[in-house]
């Protein structure tokens, strides 16, 4: 994944836990420059090790490190420089949902060697209260609470309150995630 991905990673860590912290997660995981560059791709492997010795460091599941990695990334994108991409891709939820694969064809503009994941939504009931289906597929395993985080945070920058849940799962052989998201006071009373 682009150094983008994992300079967020040591943002969240060191804002949260300090550089000290950091340094020890980076060490267990063998990173031996812990300062990525930004455009530079790093193999997934890099990532994975990060929230894997994060998870030890901080005694924390790792799908808890990953959703709320999800979750800081919809603030840290934006801070990042990309704040015009997530304007453009929807003033709600739902829209900005719909427009995920777009908007990540935007990020392959300025980061060309883009794998990103793709997603569907299936099923809306309403554009501020009800309920919808997105669909997750990456070539990437074990993401899935990502996701979670992400649409959370969005639900924060929309100021609309979310429920999401996992309904169907490539861990337990669907071919693809496939969430249930409930949004506005539809979500009210199951968070
Ligand atoms: C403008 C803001 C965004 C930028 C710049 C961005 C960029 C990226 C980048 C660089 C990657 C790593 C892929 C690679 O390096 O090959 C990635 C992965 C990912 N993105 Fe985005 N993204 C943005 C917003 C979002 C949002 C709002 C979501 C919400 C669902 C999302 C969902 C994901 C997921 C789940 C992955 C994990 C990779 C995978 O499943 O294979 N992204 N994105």
């Amino acid at each position: 994944m682009y150094g983008l991905i994992n300079k967020a990673v040591h943002d969240l860590v060191v804002t949260k836990f300090g550089e000290a912290t950091w340094n020890e997660i980076a060490r267990k995981a063998g990173v031996n420059d812990p300062h990525f560059i930004s455009m530079e791709k790093y193999p997934d492997e890099v990532t994975y090790r990060l929230v894997g010795a994060a998870s030890e460091v901080l005694k924390t599941p790792a799908e808890q490190i990953l959703e709320a990695f999800g979750e800081y990334w919809t603030v840290y994108s934006a801070e990042a420089g990309f704040g015009h991409l997530l304007e453009f891709a929807g003033s709600n939820l739902v829209d900005f949902l719909k427009n995920l694969d777009n908007m990540h064809t935007r990020v392959a503009l300025t980061f060309p060697k883009l794998e990103p994941p793709s997603f569907r939504v299936t099923d809306v009931t309403d554009l501020t209260d009800g309920s919808l289906r997105l669909h997750y597929y990456s070539k990437r395993p074990g993401l899935a609470p990502v996701a979670i985080g992400m649409v959370k945070g969005l639900g924060k920058r929309f100021n609309t309150p979310v429920s999401i849940r996992l309904d169907r799962s490539r861990a337990n052989g669907h071919d693809h995630d496939e969430f249930v998201v409930l949004y506005g006071d539809a979500a009210r009373d199951r968070r």
